[in-house]
């Protein structure tokens, strides 16, 4: 197996995380890390387990058994609330928005902006708002709408912005720019790509591979919930990953 080579120990790394559902092994065994400022990228069929395995980390699922470290500092599993203080933000491939409410009511869900812990700053969270939107290059005509009127594309810039905002330390994404257009998902990688450059770390999960060649340090292949085989992009090249995935294919 090839090996990353790294400079400074990972920020968030797993050994050996699995999790089942009923009879269904979604994940098995997954090792993986991450380091501060690099863009690392998860590929795999439908049913690898991507979603599963991104769920642990912004502790929304709770693994059977293995170990995640964050900066050195070992968790059997993570809650909500100590992955988002670990400065873990992500993007889900259902974007969890609510659909009812506008963009700032939704990039701040739970962490409204208050004074005192009464009243809303209503008028700075739609300023906030507004520049997330605006520093993405994503055309909303007007934020104050519910999101559940945009189209499928801005609905992903609103989940963008809010987890960039949340994301201190590591954003994950899991397919950003499924339902964006050329422009836009140029528009989002080129964010991703800022994020690293000030010291963030990301976790990208992406169908397309070309993007993943745009923005990605290194690349993940999962199969059947597991990590087959992690490579550094600027060592493989396109067709190379493409040709691993398939002979990962002939092996089963
Ligand atoms: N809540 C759940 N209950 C039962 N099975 C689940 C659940 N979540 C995921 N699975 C199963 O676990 C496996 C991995 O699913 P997961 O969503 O992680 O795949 P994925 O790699 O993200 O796929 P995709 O590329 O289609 O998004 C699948 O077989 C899926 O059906
Ligand atoms: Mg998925």
């Amino acid at each position: 197996m090839d090996t990353v080579i790294a400079s400074e120990p990972p920020l968030l790394a797993t050994e050996g995380i699995a999790k089942r559902f009923g009879n269904i092994r979604a994940l098995q065994g997954v090792d993986f890390s991450v380091c501060a400022g690099q863009i690392a990228a998860i590929v795999g069929d439908n049913g690898s387990g991507k979603t599963t395995f991104i769920k642990i980390l912004s502790g929304n699922l709770r693994p059977d058994s293995g170990t995640i470290w964050i900066q050195g500092v070992s968790h059997a599993f993570l809650t909500p609330k100590q992955s988002l203080a670990a400065g873990i933000s992500t993007v889900y491939q259902d974007l969890s928005l609510d659909d009812y409410r506008d963009v700032a009511a939704n990039i701040f869900l739970g962490e409204e902006l208050t004074y005192g812990g009464l009243f809303l700053r209503k008028k700075e969270m739609t300023r906030i708002a507004g520049d997330l939107i605006r520093d993405l290059n994503i055309g909303i005509p007007d934020i104050t709408l519910p999101v559940g009127s945009f189209s499928g594309g801005q609905r992903q810039a609103v989940a963008v912005a809010r987890a960039v905002y949340h994301g201190k330390k590591l954003v994950i994404f899991d397919e950003p720019t499924a339902a964006m257009g050329v422009r836009e998902s140029a528009a989002v990688l080129r964010l991703i790509r800022s994020l690293a450059q000030k010291h963030m770390a990301i976790i990208i999960i992406c169908h397309n591979l070309h993007q993943v060649y745009e923005v990605a340090d290194q690349v993940s292949i999962m199969r059947h919930g597991k990590i087959l085989q992690t490579t550094s992009t600027a060592d493989t090249p396109l067709e190379q990953l493409q040709q691993m995935i398939i002979d990962a294919d002939e092996v089963d």
